[in-house]
């Protein structure tokens, strides 16, 4: 403060008599109303207090020097009535100020934190299940829905139990139609490899336990086949086992035909092929009337009106031999469906390496 009147005597003030020291007073107050009458922040709050109430250099502590200890003794009960009063009027005034100060704070704060429920929300992206789990989803559904159970195998297996178990010995043709992956062992160790059906877990099983069994093997399997639409090294297989004292190829039939209605639609009807599998005997191919033209026939078909499903057949006797069932007790019937020709058949999608590439945009049309 220029010419700051706290900073001298009331002698050098030249005020000698109580109204003097009153009007002192009252410009001291005034300029203390002017210096807060703009809203301060708490930075120049604590600036003015300083200035005012500050106990080594405050305005109040300079007069009480200045004015107070050396007034004399007739003036000195009104200075410190006097300041008595002002220090009052100071500390009320910063207090409310003080009070401003916090509530505009607060206020600034939840106007910031403030949450905004109109706002959309966070959303996030939901996945779906690949078209191939889908279709193990449908076919499992259907043979629960039989009293089959569902078993899962491994991917390595022996060539015991992918092949010689299942009644194809070494040098049998029908090792050629599966170029298989055999794992690198040291030579002279057993020999390991991918398997290429679902159908050793059609062994495993009948080993573990005696009859009846009704059990579905969902799974992967793999051979050496370059990709292209039809062909690919891993695919999915869903074996199927029936065996008990009184099963019949009436069985096999009827559940075969319910399996491709239930799958395909009521529609469809259902023939059986002669074939040939080392495990089955006998062996058929399943076929449905075309799923695109309804049977009369397209270039899907071939113009037969017929497209083939999958491989089955009632279990080879042969076969029980390797489980050490009796063969003269017990019957029964095996199918080893291919999951992504089924899926092909069913949502019409004509390449083989679409279900795998993970294109999103190939996968959401089916989400
Ligand atoms: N394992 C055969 C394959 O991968 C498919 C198959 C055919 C399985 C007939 C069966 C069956 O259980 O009875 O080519």
């Amino acid at each position: 403060m220029a010419n700051d009147p706290t900073a001298k005597t009331l002698a050098e003030l030249g005020a000698a008599d109580a109204a003097a020291v009153v009007r002192l007073f009252g410009e001291v107050h005034e300029q203390f109303v002017r210096e807060t009458s703009i809203a301060p922040d708490l930075q120049s709050w604590e600036e003015l207090r300083n200035a005012w109430l500050g106990r080594k250099s405050g305005a109040l502590t300079r007069i009480t020097e200045n004015w107070l200890k050396t007034a004399s003794p007739a003036l000195r009960p009104t200075v410190g009535k006097c300041l008595n009063e002002l220090r009052a009027q100071v500390e009320a005034r910063l207090g409310e100020l003080q009070q401003a100060i916090e509530a505009g704070a607060e206020a600034s704060a939840m106007a910031r934190d403030r949450v905004d429920l109109s706002l959309p929300g966070v959303q996030r992206p939901v996945g779906s299940r690949h078209l191939i789990r889908q279709t193990f989803a449908d076919i499992e559904r259907i043979f629960l829905s039989l009293g089959f159970t569902v078993v899962e195998g491994n991917e390595i297996e022996t060539p015991y139990y992918n092949f010689e178990a299942l009644n194809i010995p070494e040098h049998h043709p029908a090792r050629d139609t599966m170029d298989t992956f055999y794992l690198e062992t040291p030579p002279g160790a057993p020999q390991w490899l991918l398997r290429t059906h679902t159908s050793p877990m059609q062994v495993h099983t009948m080993q573990a336990k005696q009859p009846p069994v009704r059990i579905i093997v969902p799974g992967k399997v793999y051979r050496r086949d370059n990709p292209d639409a039809t062909h690919s090294y891993m695919f999915h297989q869903v074996e199927g086992l029936a065996v008990d004292t009184d099963i019949t190829f009436c069985d096999f039939k009827g559940t075969v035909e319910y399996f491709v209605r239930e799958f395909l639609g009521p529609k469809v009807k259902t023939r059986l092929r002669p074939s040939y599998f080392p495990f089955t005997e006998p062996s058929v191919e399943v076929d449905a009337t075309c799923v695109f033209c309804g049977g009369k026939g397209c270039n899907v078909c071939k113009q037969s009106g017929w497209i083939e499903l999958f491989g089955a057949g009632m279990v080879d006797p042969a076969v029980y031999g390797f489980v050490h069932y009796d063969a003269k007790k017990f019957s029964g019937f095996a199918f080893g469906l291919g999951v992504e020709r089924l899926t092909q058949l069913k949502y019409n999608i004509n390449d083989l390496q679409l279900y795998f590439q993970n294109d999103v945009r190939f996968l959401r049309q089916f989400a």
